[in-house]
């Protein structure tokens, strides 16, 4: 199928419809099997279009907004998440919740602003029902967003928040405990897995060797290595 008629399966009026929450379901690719190819898109703007009216899997009959991304569409690092949760679905913004504050004290630790030096986003897009572990079938589902974000988005280095994100960007299975704060490459791409926000909330302790120590090592090292790109 070429690129304009996969674009076509997404019909304006459908688009327009989804606000009105009067959605024509026909104009709306439900087959997760449609590929979505490379070069689909130009920018994210009409991807997070498509991803508010998209049913390539059962979440996107459960949620209020898809949450695609935030922060600067051109920035060196993004950083992918494992799913949006209440905040993220009521909002339409990924890590705006609890765990996203965290998320953004631990940046401006190292003098990273989310608004220039960042782009966030998440492996699926919608939320998962009482906040569960997407389902492979929705990663796969929602896959071809996410590529093509990072093609767009060209960033330098990516983080990848927790074993979701991991696995289901890179398809490493390694446990995050053991594989966080080492480089991975996939596709060419310099790749740093870090521990999940969510989990330093719940694991508040400093002391050395804690999750939110690793997660202070982790992300000097990150912001030394985007220094060294820079200079
Ligand atoms: N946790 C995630 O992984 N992503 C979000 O957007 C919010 C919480």
């Amino acid at each position: 199928m070429s690129n304009e008629e996969q674009l076509s399966l997404f019909d304006q009026s459908a688009l327009s419809a989804s606000t009105s929450g009067n959605v024509n379901t026909e104009l709306i690719p439900t087959d997760a099997k449609i590929p979505i190819l490379p070069g689909t898109y130009d920018s994210i703007v009409p991807i997070a279009q498509h991803c508010n009216v998209c049913h390539r899997c059962d979440l996107g009959a459960t949620r209020t907004h898809a949450v695609v991304g935030r922060g600067n569409p051109n920035a060196p690092i993004m950083i992918i998440g494992e799913a949006p949760g209440q905040n993220e679905d009521e909002t339409g913004l990924p890590f705006v919740g609890k765990a996203g504050q965290l998320l953004e004290k631990i940046l401006a630790s190292v003098k990273l602003d989310t608004q220039q030096d960042v782009y966030i986003c998440n492996i699926v897009k919608c939320r998962p029902p009482s906040n569960r572990v997407p389902a492979p079938n929705e990663i796969a589902a929602c896959k071809p967003y996410l590529l093509e974000q990072i093609r767009l988005v060209d960033p330098k280095i990516i983080l990848l928040t927790g074993a979701t994100a991991v696995k289901g960007l890179t398809g490493n299975k390694t446990g995050i405990t053991k594989i966080r704060g080492t480089w991975i490459e996939w596709e060419g791409r310099l790749c740093m897995p870090i521990l999940h926000p969510a989990y330093l909330l719940r694991n508040p302790s400093r002391e050395q060797g804690a999750p939110k120590w690793l997660m202070w090592q982790d992300i000097q090292v990150v912001r030394e290595k985007l220094a060294e790109i820079h200079a």
